[in-house]
C-alpha cells in the first residue's frame, strides 16, 4: 500500500510517519512549509491552500491510503487567521477528498474532540457537534466533506500528550521542564479531557488506515482527567517531589473564545472494533514514549 500523510512534520504526524516507516513499504509525507527527513522518509512542503499544488503532488504520490493530519491546528492561530483556517482546514480537505475519491484512495481524516461544546460529556460518535471555536468549526465542516466519501473515516482524537519528535518544543516538553525546575505553574482544575499518548495515537491511525472501517470513530485515552491532574501525574512520573502546581479555575482566565469544559470522548466503539490496539493509561503511555 502507498501511504500519504499530510501534516507529517506536526506533533502527531511526525509520530505517525515514524510508525509507518517501520513497517510500510511506501510512505510519503507532506508538510505546510518545512522540508525534512523523518526516518528516511523525505517530507515535502505542499500547501493545502494551493489547490493546484495539492493536485500535482497528489497525482505524483498516487496514494492508496491518505491520513489527513495537516491542519492549522492551533486554536489561537485559527481565531487570528480565520480565512487561512478555513482555506487550509476546510477547502484543503475538500481538494484532498475529491482527489481521493477520483483515485479510489482511502481517506482517514484526523478531527478533534473540540467539535463538541463540552456540556454533555462523555461524547459518543453520534453525539451532536457544536463547536465553540473557529478551529472547531473548521474541523466539523471538514468532517462533513469527508463523510460524503465512500471509503473514508473520521477519527476524533482527544488531547494528545508526549514528548515532541519534531524538534519543536511543545506544551508537554515545557511542562516537564518547568516541573523539573520547580517553577510554579497554574493548570485548570475544572476542564476535562480524555488524554491519549502520541505513540498509541499513531499506532491507532496506522490500524485505522489499514482497516475497512468507515464512518466516525472516537479515539481518547481511558481516563477522564483535568489539566491539573495531568500535571500532577506527570510530576509523580518524573519523580518531582514538591510539585509546584497551582489549581486554576477557568473563570479566572477568560479567553477570546469560550473553552469547552468537558470534551471527554467515549471510545467504546474503538475498543470493540480495534481490540488489538490498546489505548493505554497516562503512565503506561508515558513509559512507552520515554523509554
Ligand atoms: N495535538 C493535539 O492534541 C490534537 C488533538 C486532537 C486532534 N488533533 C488534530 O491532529 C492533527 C495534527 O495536529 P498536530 O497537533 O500534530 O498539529 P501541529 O503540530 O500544529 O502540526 C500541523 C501540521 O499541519 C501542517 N500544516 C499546517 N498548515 C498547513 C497548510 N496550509 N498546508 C499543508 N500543511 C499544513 C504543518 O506543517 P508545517 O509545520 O510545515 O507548517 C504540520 O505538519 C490536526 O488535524 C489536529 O486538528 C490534534
Amino acid at each position: 500500500m502507498r501511504w500519504l500523510v499530510t501534516g507529517a512534520t506536526g506533533t502527531l504526524g511526525s509520530y505517525l510517519v515514524h510508525e509507518l516507516a517501520m513497517s510500510e513499504r511506501t510512505v510519503q509525507g507532506w508538510s505546510g512549509a518545512t522540508a525534512v527527513d523523518i526516518d528516511g522518509i523525505a517530507v515535502k512542503p505542499v500547501d493545502l491552500t494551493d489547490a493546484d499544488a495539492v493536485t500535482r503532488a497528489f497525482r505524483a504520490a498516487r496514494p492508496d491510503v491518505v491520513v489527513h493530519a495537516g491542519s492549522l491546528a492551533r486554536i489561537s492561530d485559527c481565531l487570528r487567521f480565520p480565512d487561512r483556517a478555513r482555506q487550509s482546514n476546510v477547502e484543503g480537505t475538500q481538494v484532498l477528498a475529491t482527489l481521493s475519491a477520483k483515485r479510489g484512495a482511502r481517506l482517514v481524516y484526523v478531527s478533534t474532540d473540540l467539535v463538541f461544546d463540552g456540556r454533555a460529556a462523555p461524547y459518543r460518535e453520534d453525539s451532536p457537534t457544536q463547536p465553540l471555536s473557529v478551529y472547531g468549526r473548521t474541523k466539523a465542516d471538514a468532517e462533513s466533506i469527508v463523510h460524503s466519501l465512500s471509503n473514508s473515516a473520521v477519527v476524533r482524537i482527544s488531547l494528545l500528550f508526549g514528548p515532541m519528535r519534531n524538534q519543536r518544543p511543545g506544551l508537554f516538553d515545557w511542562l516537564a521542564e518547568a516541573l523539573r525546575a520547580s517553577q510554579p505553574i497554574t493548570l485548570f482544575a475544572d476542564e476535562w479531557r480524555t488524554p491519549l499518548g502520541l505513540l498509541p495515537a499513531a499506532r491507532a491511525l496506522h490500524a485505522l488506515g489499514r482497516s475497512d472501517f468507515t464512518g466516525t470513530i472516537h479515539l481518547g485515552g481511558p481516563e477522564r482527567m483535568s489539566r491539573l491532574e495531568m500535571g500532577q501525574r506527570l510530576a509523580r512520573f518524573l519523580g518531582v517531589a514538591d510539585t509546584p502546581l497551582v489549581a486554576g479555575q477557568r473563570d479566572s482566565a477568560p479567553g477570546a473564545e469560550p473553552r469547552p469544559q468537558d470534551v471527554s470522548l467515549d471510545s467504546t466503539l474503538w475498543r470493540s472494533r480495534f481490540p488489538q490496539i490498546r489505548l493505554p493509561d497516562f503512565e503506561s503511555a508515558l513509559a512507552d514514549m520515554l523509554k
